[in-house]
């Protein structure tokens, strides 16, 4: 049998505890899977002293996750610090530089830097594997990057962020109210050391910016897209969308346009009856439309120590199985300095059908007036619905979904029914996908 494969592993939060637990585990059978023994031979994290209900063993202690990236005692430098920058930058570039394997679940860091460590990557003949960056246990990146070979990509979209789909899954069925459900996901682990990341949006911006990269050849521009998180929606949209037969999920969406790459992130109304709207609470589903596939979901869960060591230790894996003088496929499908530039498509061109929630003073003229707006942008209407606002006697709600337009157009429809003065609050637009 060959030689062990001699990982270090920088990082021991719920993941990296989860890599350790499982890779002693499961020893035996990843060792009848690739053929030789994987050995977590050495660790680094800050606090060595913290208890967390793993056993060590005789691995060897790095106070400085740099100096076990360099180390000649590992072959697979494991990062699982987190950040964008800083020591895990440093020790991801030094690990490459020194020739090893690198498996990270750093999407921001990759998001960032992604082209440029894959670059060395590459000039160096190692891998850097990412599977557990995007999606969590879902096989997104090796599906799109092998399994997905001479399919053409023309759009890929996904529910990529647990703590926001918990969220609008636990507001949408128990009518309970955003913050309690953010504090939930807090108390179960899934959120962000800083929920912003989540509830705004960045956390699937940066893990869409991979999938677009993957998707259309393009360098990673995680700078380059739209972002709207969940913290403005509230059970009037959850409740409007059910009745109209929609259900609210926080989308990233990457598209091929005539005028560049469409990126984006926002909340979006999905049609009950497509598959994604059936993915509820933590778990995460990318689609992949191709040419020769239509639409294939993934599904599964996407946040958890489990769920991203399941990734992380595929990774590995793959590691200990490639044989040395093996030529390793290009980290983002296509030679690093062969990544088309990124062309960002303005999001006033997004095409697309629009929910506009509008709350109006009860007067006279309100509704025509509105209907005027829309018709001098020349948006048509699918549906226009009032309702009366049992809190507040002297308003009313209308709810308006238009055909295919231009996000332009809404824009100005909406601006100019606010400059009429009718609307007692600010107006709530969400876009709608279509979906299989
Ligand atoms: N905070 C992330 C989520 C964890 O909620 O999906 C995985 O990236």
């Amino acid at each position: 049998m060959a030689e062990a494969l001699r990982v270090g592993i920088a990082g021991l939060g719920t993941v990296g505890a989860s890599v350790v637990r499982m890779l002693q585990n499961k020893a035996s059978e990843l060792t009848r899977q690739c053929g030789r023994q994987i050995a977590p031979v050495a660790v680094s994290a800050r606090d060595r002293t913290r208890d967390r209900g793993i056993d060590l063993g005789n691995a060897q202690w790095f106070d400085d996750p740099v100096a076990l990236a360099r180390s000649s005692e590992v072959e697979v430098f494991v990062e699982l610090i987190g950040g964008e920058d800083g020591i895990a930058l440093e020790s991801v570039r030094a690990a490459l530089e020194a020739g090893r394997h690198v498996v990270t679940a750093n999407k921001a860091l990759l998001s960032k830097h992604g082209v440029a460590l894959a670059a060395i990557a590459e000039k160096k003949g190692v891998l850097l594997n990412y599977e557990a960056a995007v999606a969590g246990g879902i096989p997104v990146i090796k599906t799109m990057r092998e399994a997905l070979a001479g399919n053409h990509v023309s759009r890929v979209f996904g529910i990529m962020n647990g703590t926001c789909n918990y969220i609008l899954t636990r507001m949408e069925a128990e009518g309970l109210s955003f913050e309690d459900c953010l504090k939930d996901a807090q108390r179960l682990g899934y959120a962000e050391a800083d929920p912003t990341f989540d509830i705004e949006g960045h956390d699937t911006a940066h893990k869409l910016s991979i999938l677009t990269s993957l998707a259309f050849g393009c360098r990673i521009s995680a700078d380059d897209i739209y972002m709207e998180g969940i913290s403005n929606i509230t059970q009037a949209d959850i409740r409007a969308a059910a009745e109209l037969g929609y259900r609210i999920k926080l989308l990233g969406v990457a598209q091929k346009t005539d005028s560049g790459i469409e990126q984006r992130v926002h909340p979006t109304m999905v049609p009950v009856s497509s598959v994604i709207a059936q993915v509820h609470g933590v778990t995460n589903a990318v689609a992949i439309e191709t040419d020769m596939l239509g639409e294939l979901l993934l599904s599964g869960p996407g946040a958890g120590g489990d769920a991203t060591a399941s990734a992380v230790i595929g990774d590995i894996a793959d590691i200990a199985k490639s044989r040395p003088g093996f030529q390793h496929g290009p980290v983002f499908g296509r030679p690093a300095k062969e990544l088309a530039p990124y062309k960002r498509a303005r999001m006033r061109a997004h095409a697309g059908g629009y929910f506009i929630r509008l709350t109006v003073h009860d007067r006279t003229g309100v509704f025509a007036a509105i209907a005027r707006r829309m018709a001098d942008n020349d948006i048509s209407l699918e549906s226009i619905v009032q309702h009366g606002d049992a809190s507040e006697e002297a308003h009313k709600t209308v709810i308006l979904v238009t055909h295919e337009t231009m996000e332009a157009s809404v824009r100005k429809a909406v601006e100019g029914i606010t400059k009429d003065g009718h609307l007692t609050t600010k107006p709530q637009v969400i876009r709608i996908e279509r979906a299989a």
